[in-house]
């Protein structure tokens, strides 16, 4: 079977990874090509992490970059079209919520290629989130809908997808994570920096919802450095949250340098180092989707700085608590935790590092 293995954003690349090493183990029945669409490019955002995660160099790279998300979506269809056309796989994959996500995908079926999407079936039923609007593209189109959780599975049967589409597998992400973590406990990062375990939290945000108004992201950060007044927080900042701040003025709240107690501002990490700082932090703040899920099997306690959530599983056997965007809400929950009040995490079904085995299962047991 001929495929092509879609990667476009930061959080495609950890998600990929296992799928291409267990595609490998069987290389009578697959030939596959990597397709990088290019919507992150900055080495940090990008490159860094396909030495972290052993991926191979992408086969093809279509260098999309950054635009609105109409340019964007069109380039990479354009360019993607190309591809298909040339290579003619019998099936696509592609992986999470991204804009390179969806316009492959639409791609792809327009010419007639099946496609199979690996994270299929969240919702946040939030319509201003453009993932969401990808997700729900994504689906309708897909042949193979591989899911997470038993949340997913009855959202796609709400939507009236057949079974025999679904395919509960559990999470690749997963799979990357349990794979290095050893090796990211080895690192000796915390300690360079001055960070005593448990004794700092960890931050990731770049929502549009949070980060492009300035009032909102105003009242977000005044919480934040009133929590850094008591633990450092370690905030490796998104490139759309750093021009967002500056345009804002709000550069102020930020400290630079080790050993400081504030809002300490990184340029963004590699794989290995922020999952060694994630591993070690008395707690994580977030609104991003993918650190609800590892904090869930890390057993950290996490903060999501969002109004919904479209991975629920993580709050209703998880470490996840969601607290909106209101500075009283983050301010009372960063407490609780400071105060010993932490919430008890369990691991979802199937969350057990052999995701991408089952997914390669299923496509040698139904290929296309
Ligand atoms: C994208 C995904 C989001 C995901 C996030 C992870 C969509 C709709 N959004 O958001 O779901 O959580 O990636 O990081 O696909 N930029 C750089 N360098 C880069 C990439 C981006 O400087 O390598 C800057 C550019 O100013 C760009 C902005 O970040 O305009 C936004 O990039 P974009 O790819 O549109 O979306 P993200 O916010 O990164």
């Amino acid at each position: 079977m001929k495929i092509i293995n879609v990667v476009g954003a930061r959080p495609n690349f950890m998600k990929m990874a296992p799928i291409i090493e267990a595609m490998r183990s069987y290389p009578d029945h697959f030939q596959h090509l990597l397709v990088h669409t290019g919507q992150h490019y900055d080495e940090k955002m990008s490159e860094s992490f396909f030495v972290d995660l052993g991926m191979p160099t992408p086969d093809i790279n279509l260098g999309v970059g950054s635009g609105s998300h109409a340019e964007q979506t069109a380039r990479i269809m354009v360019e993607f079209e190309k591809i298909c056309l040339r290579e003619k796989p019998q099936l696509v994959i592609v992986v999470g919520d991204v804009n390179s996500t969806m316009a492959c995908t639409i791609t792809a079926k327009k010419l007639g290629i099946k496609v199979a999407h690996v994270e299929a079936g969240l919702r946040s039923r939030d319509m201003s989130m453009p993932e969401e609007i990808n997700r729900l593209c994504t689906d309708v189109l897909c042949d193979y809908l591989f899911t997470t959780d038993h949340f997913a599975d009855e959202n796609l049967a709400a939507e009236g997808v057949p079974a025999d589409k679904i395919f509960f597998v559990g999470n690749v992400m997963i799979d990357t994570l349990l794979k290095h973590r050893a090796m990211a406990a080895t690192l000796d990062l915390g300690r360079q920096l001055g960070l005593a375990p448990q004794g700092y939290a960890t931050l990731t945000m770049h929502r549009p919802g949070n980060v492009d108004d300035k009032n909102v992201l105003t009242g977000i950060l005044e919480a934040l450095a009133e929590i850094a007044r008591e633990i450092p927080i370690v905030f490796p900042i998104h490139p759309r949250t750093r021009k967002m701040a500056g345009q804002f003025g709000l550069d102020g709240f930020f400290s630079t340098g080790p050993k400081v107690q504030g809002l300490w501002i990184t340029a963004p990490l590699g794989y290995l180092e922020f999952l060694h700082l994630n591993m070690n932090a008395r707690f994580v703040l977030t609104d991003s989707g993918g650190l609800q899920e590892e904090t869930t099997v890390l057993g950290i306690p996490c903060i999501t700085m969002r109004p919904n959530t479209e991975r629920p599983i993580t709050c209703e056997v998880g470490s996840n608590t969601l607290v909106g965007n209101s500075k009283e809400k983050i301010l009372e929950q960063a407490h609780r935790i400071l105060n010993g009040e932490i919430p008890r995490g369990l691991v979802p079904e199937k969350w057990d590092g052999h995701a991408a085995e089952r997914i390669i299962q299923v496509l040698l047991e139904k290929p296309c």
